[in-house]
Order: structure tokens, then C-alpha cells, then sequence
């Protein structure tokens, strides 16, 4: 692409929440890498997450990181449950904010997905394999006593005081959180894990308090929200991320009129921004359920954010900085967040700041490149003029 007068370049300009600067509009998302022990970061998420704020992004997310050791999705799963996990990320928050980026944590509990393999140990529930390996499975909790699908662990149904002691350990991991040097903090409420069990009908056949309709299966994320918020520092935003919908173009489970409810909820509660992912409830949120195309999402946080006036961001195959733009000027989002593209290509934010022509001097880059690339261009326009 190149650059043009026709973007605005919202996607790099500042936006400040509560006390917090992100100095553009391009966020990393979570994304697992199942690469700890114990739930102890270690020199992998350094160099992992380091990485994308050398390559610009405003905050960069850790992967879930689970809020007690039966919340972990798998063995290898970050966790935040002690001093000893917020101690263990503090070089990985030091490193994030020294280079301009803010350093940002999810804080999760797996639900019935938990005691899992790691994808590519074969993405289901764990099995003898795994134990050959000493990875056995443990006991897991979800709001009813059913499994993802068939041949899946069976969880047992939280009791309420179960689920106030989990509600307990959000609100003391966002306190470890705080302690290691995180500025954002953001509640995993999607992807079928524990409080997306709680909230969609496919998954929720409680009769008591936290179940039945809209408002007692919006409860636990609710009062999630409530008892993170109270710890969680005054000048520091929040997120929660959600399912918008539980299945993608059809009116199946959890739906967006829904997601519209629980976001104004969310907003009372002085949540910041709702960030708008879906699916996931039986399977993987980053499988297809049918074409999706770029920015997909873009309708959900334009629906959200228009009624209710909370914040978002929107997340899932953004791929190019037109797209990411659009997102931001439709007023669909406040925020992009890209996850597998980063992967791909950890300078995506530089990347595309350079198509949208607004860093035409490598400004944004860290000196200790930029310097060289803005002396490599004429290199390569020579190169081709000969
Ligand atoms: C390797 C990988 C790990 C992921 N782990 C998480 C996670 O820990 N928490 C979460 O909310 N989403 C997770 N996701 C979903 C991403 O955050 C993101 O929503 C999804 O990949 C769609 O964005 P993309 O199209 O830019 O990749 C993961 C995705 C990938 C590819």
C-alpha cells in the first residue's frame, strides 16, 4: 500500500485511558505459548513479548495467564496466582515500558477447557501420551457439569462459594498484577473458558442465582468485574474481553443484543474498554465457523460502542493498516488488536505506520535501528536504478 492522503492515520495517534498513554492504536493481543513452568514466566516471554514493543504496538498483552494453578489451560500455561509469578514478570514489564509499549496482562481462569494438550501435542483433552511425559490431568470446574463435547473431562459444577473463592483469586491476581508493573489489565470473559461458560445458554443450565436468564448468567463476570476493579488500580484501564456472539451469522447461544447488555453493565462497573472477540464456546475461537473476511468483528464493536458508549477494541483478522484504519474511523473501534499477524511479522505496527506514510523517517522505530533504515532506502533505490 502506499501512503495516502485519504487515511487520517488515526491508527497512530495517542489515546489516553484513565492515567495511561497508549501511544497508538495497535494493541497485541493475548496470545498463548504455553512455554512456562509452573505458571513462572521466563526468558521466552522476555524475548517473546520484548519483541512487539521493539516493533511498536501500544500495548502488548500477555497470554492468558491463569488466576489459580486449575485455571491453566495447560501445563505450560503463565499463571499469576503468587508474588513468586508477579516477580518472575517484572524484567518482562520493565523491558515492555522501557521501549515505549505498555505492558498489559490477561487474567484467566480455563473453566472446562482446562487440563488440556498444547496444540500442537494434539489440541484436546490431555491423554496418556502427556502422562508418559508427566503431564498428568487434574480436576476442572465450569459453571454445569458438562464437558466441551463428547470424550472431553467432565468439570464439576462451581458451588457459590467455589465460585466466590475463584471471584477471590481474579481480584488477588489482578493485585500481583499491579505488583509486577502491568498497566492494563483485561478479564478473559470469552472462548469458552470459565466466565464465557457462565454467560452463554449453550453452556449454563444452572438454576440458582448464576444461571437461568440474561442477569444470573452475567452475574459472575459482572461481579468479576466489580471485585478486579476494587484492586485493581484507579489509573489503570481495564478490559474485558468477550465472545460477542457465540457462533458467527447465526442467532445460536450467546448473541450480540446480549453483548450489548453485558457491556453497559461492564461500563457501570468502570470497566474501560469491552475488547470484541467471539466463538470459542465448543471449540477454537480461531477456527472458522463460516467465511470470515477482514475485520470481521467490526460490526460487533460498532454495535457495542454505539449503544452503550464504552470503549472497544476489535480484534480478529486485521490484516493491513486500510483495514485497521477503517475499524477506528467507522467508529467500530478505539483500538485494533492483531494477534496472528504478529506473529508473522513482530514490527506490524511499524509496518504499518510506514504504509500509511506517518513515519516516513523511521522516527518511531527504536534508534538503534531507525538510524540505519532511514540510511538504507537510498541503498535500495540505487540498487534498483541500475
Ligand atoms: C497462538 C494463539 C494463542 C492465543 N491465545 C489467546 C489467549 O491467551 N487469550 C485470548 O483471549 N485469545 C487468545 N488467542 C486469540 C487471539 O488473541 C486473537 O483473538 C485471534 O488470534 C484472532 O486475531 P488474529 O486474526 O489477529 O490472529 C490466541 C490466538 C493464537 C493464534
Amino acid at each position: 500500500m502506499s501512503p495516502s492522503d485519504d487515511f487520517s492515520a488515526l491508527l497512530f495517534s495517542p489515546l489516553d485511558i484513565r492515567g495511561v498513554r497508549f501511544r497508538n492504536r495497535t494493541v497485541i493481543s493475548p496470545m498463548c505459548t504455553y512455554s512456562a513452568t509452573d505458571g513462572l514466566a521466563n526468558d521466552w516471554h522476555l524475548v517473546h513479548l520484548g519483541k512487539f514493543a521493539l516493533g511498536g504496538a501500544a500495548a502488548v498483552f500477555t497470554e492468558a495467564a491463569a488466576v489459580e494453578p486449575r485455571g491453566k489451560i495447560t501445563h505450560g500455561d503463565l499463571g499469576i496466582w503468587s508474588s513468586d509469578h508477579a516477580a518472575a514478570l517484572k524484567p518482562v514489564t520493565n523491558f515492555i515500558r522501557r521501549n515505549g509499549a505498555l505492558p498489559s496482562i490477561q487474567i484467566a481462569h480455563a473453566g472446562r477447557k482446562a487440563s488440556m494438550q498444547r496444540p500442537w501435542q494434539g489440541n484436546g483433552p490431555l491423554d496418556d501420551t502427556d502422562r508418559a511425559r508427566g503431564e498428568d490431568i487434574w480436576d476442572i470446574v465450569a459453571a454445569s457439569a458438562e464437558p466441551v463435547k463428547s470424550g472431553w473431562l467432565m468439570p464439576a459444577e462451581l458451588s457459590v462459594s467455589a465460585i466466590s473463592d475463584i471471584q477471590k483469586n481474579f481480584a488477588s491476581a489482578a493485585g500481583h498484577a499491579a505488583d509486577a508493573g502491568f498497566e492494563v489489565l483485561e478479564i478473559h470473559s470469552a472462548h469458552g473458558y470459565l466466565a464465557h461458560s457462565f454467560l452463554s445458554p449453550l453452556s449454563n443450565h444452572r438454576n440458582d442465582a448464576y444461571g437461568g436468564d440474561l442477569a444470573g448468567r452475567m452475574r459472575f463476570t459482572l461481579e468479576t468485574a466489580e471485585k478486579v476493579r476494587a484492586v485493581w488500580p484507579n489509573d489503570k484501564p481495564l478490559f474485558v474481553r468477550i465472545s460477542s456472539v457465540d457462533v458467527d451469522g447465526a442467532d445460536e447461544g450467546w448473541g450480540l443484543a446480549d453483548s450489548v447488555a453485558l457491556a453497559g453493565e461492564l461500563k457501570a462497573r468502570g470497566v474501560d474498554v469491552v475488547d470484541c472477540s467471539s466463538g470459542g464456546i465448543a471449540g477454537l475461537a480461531t477456527s472458522s465457523q463460516g467465511p470470515r473476511e477482514q475485520g470481521f468483528r467490526g460490526p460487533y464493536g460498532a454495535r457495542i460502542r454505539s449503544e452503550t458508549g464504552v470503549a472497544t477494541m476489535v480484534v480478529g483478522l486485521v490484516l493491513d493498516a486500510r483495514v485497521a484504519e477503517d475499524l477506528l474511523v467507522s467508529g467500530a473501534a478505539d483500538l485494533v488488536a492483531v494477534g496472528r499477524e504478529a506473529l508473522y511479522n513482530p514490527n506490524w505496527p511499524h509496518h504499518m505506520a510506514r504504509d500509511l506514510g506517518v513515519d516516513a523517517d523511521y522516527a518511531e522505530w527504536p534508534e538503534q535501528y531507525g538510524w540505519w533504515l532511514v540510511r538504507r532506502e537510498p541503498l535500495f533505490k540505487e540498487a534498483s536504478d541500475d
